[in-house]
C-alpha cells in the first residue's frame, strides 16, 4: 500500500497517480485487482448509490458503512474517506471527532474535505490530531448552491486568484494533497507547479499529479448525467440492461434455470425420496 511519502515522491518523479471512487466491496476488490493507486469513498455515493440529487443529504453513518465495505474489498490500497456536508463545517472539535471516525471505525488512510481558506482552521485541527487530510477545491459539490450549480471554477482572473489562494491555504494548513475539481487546465497546471504537495485533478486537465474519476462514470453505469470531463471506458449500463433482458426472456420461456443449475437427490436416498413425494402428492 502506498503512503503519503510515496505520493510526494511520485510527484517529484513525475509519476502520475490513478485513482477512482468506490462505494462497495466488489468495486473496491476489482479496483485493487486492477492496480489502482488510491480509492476515494466519495460522498458522491449519495448521488450514485442513493439517487439523491446532490451530495448534501449524505450522513457520516452512511459514509462509514461504505468505507468499511471498501476497506474489506481493498485491504491493500490507500483509501480516502470523504467528509460529508456539515461533518466539518461547524467547529474544529466536531471536525476532528468526525474525521477520527473514518480511521477508528473504517480503517481509512486519510480523509478529504471541501473548501479552501474558509476551512483552514478545520484542516489544521484535523492534521494536528494526527490525521492525513486531502483538500478539495475548485468546484466543491457540497456548496454547489453557493456556486450557482455544478459549475467549473477559475474561469475568470478573479476566480482563478480565489482558487490559487485556496490552494495555498490548504497546503499551509497541513494537508498532504489537494484535489482540484473542474478548473481550466492552465490554472491546474500552475497550481500543480506552485505547490509542494501533490495536486490531483478531476476535470482539471492532464497536467496535475494524477487523476480521479467517479467509478460509475468511468464504467458507464450512471445515466442521470455525465459531466464534460468524464471519459467512459465502458458502457456497462447497456450491458447490464441487456443481461437483465436476457434473464427476463429466459425465465418467461422456462429456459432458466436449466438442469445444470439445480441440485440432485443423493443416489442412496432416491427410493425413499420418491416415496415421500408420492405420498404427499396423493394426499393433495
Ligand atoms: O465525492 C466524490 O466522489 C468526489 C469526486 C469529485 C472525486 O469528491
Amino acid at each position: 500500500m502506498f503512503t503519503r511519502d510515496d505520493f510526494v515522491k511520485m510527484k517529484k518523479e513525475g509519476k502520475k497517480v490513478a485513482w477512482v471512487t468506490a462505494y462497495d466491496y466488489p468495486t473496491a476488490h476489482l479496483a485493487q485487482k486492477a492496480g489502482m493507486d488510491m480509492i476515494l469513498v466519495g460522498d458522491s455515493l449519495g448521488m450514485v448509490m442513493y439517487g439523491y440529487d446532490s451530495t448534501v443529504p449524505v450522513t457520516m453513518d452512511e459514509c462509514i458503512i461504505h468505507c468499511r465495505a471498501v476497506r474489506r474489498g481493498a485491504p491493500d490500497v490507500f483509501v480516502i474517506g470523504d467528509m460529508p456536508f456539515l461533518s466539518y463545517q461547524i467547529s474544529v472539535e466536531d471536525s476532528i471527532r468526525n474525521a477520527g471516525r473514518f480511521l477508528k471505525e473504517a480503517s481509512m488512510n486519510c480523509i478529504k474535505l471541501e473548501g479552501g481558506r474558509r476551512v483552514k482552521d478545520k484542516i489544521r485541527g484535523i492534521v494536528d490530531a494526527g490525521i492525513l487530510v486531502m483538500g478539495h477545491i475548485g468546484l466543491t459539490p457540497q456548496s454547489s448552491g453557493q456556486l450557482g450549480g455544478f459549475k467549473a471554477q477559475g474561469r475568470t482572473a478573479q476566480s482563478a486568484e480565489e482558487t490559487i489562494k485556496d490552494a495555498l491555504a490548504v497546503q499551509e494548513a497541513g494537508a498532504f494533497a489537494i484535489l482540484l475539481e473542474a478548473v481550466p487546465p492552465e490554472l491546474a497546471k500552475a497550481i500543480t507547479k506552485m505547490l509542494d504537495i501533490p495536486v490531483y485533478g478531476i476535470g482539471a486537465g492532464k497536467d496535475t499529479d494524477g487523476q480521479v474519476l467517479i467509478c460509475a462514470d468511468l464504467l458507464g453505469l450512471f445515466e442521470t448525467f455525465t459531466p464534460k470531463f468524464v471519459k467512459k471506458y465502458e458502457n456497462l449500463a447497456a450491458k447490464v440492461v441487456n443481461a437483465f433482458q436476457q434473464y427476463i426472456k429466459d425465465v418467461r420461456k422456462g429456459s432458466f434455470p436449466g438442469p445444470e443449475h439445480g441440485y440432485s437427490v443423493f443416489e442412496k436416498e432416491k427410493d425413499a425420496f420418491d416415496k415421500v413425494v408420492e405420498r404427499y402428492m396423493k394426499e393433495r
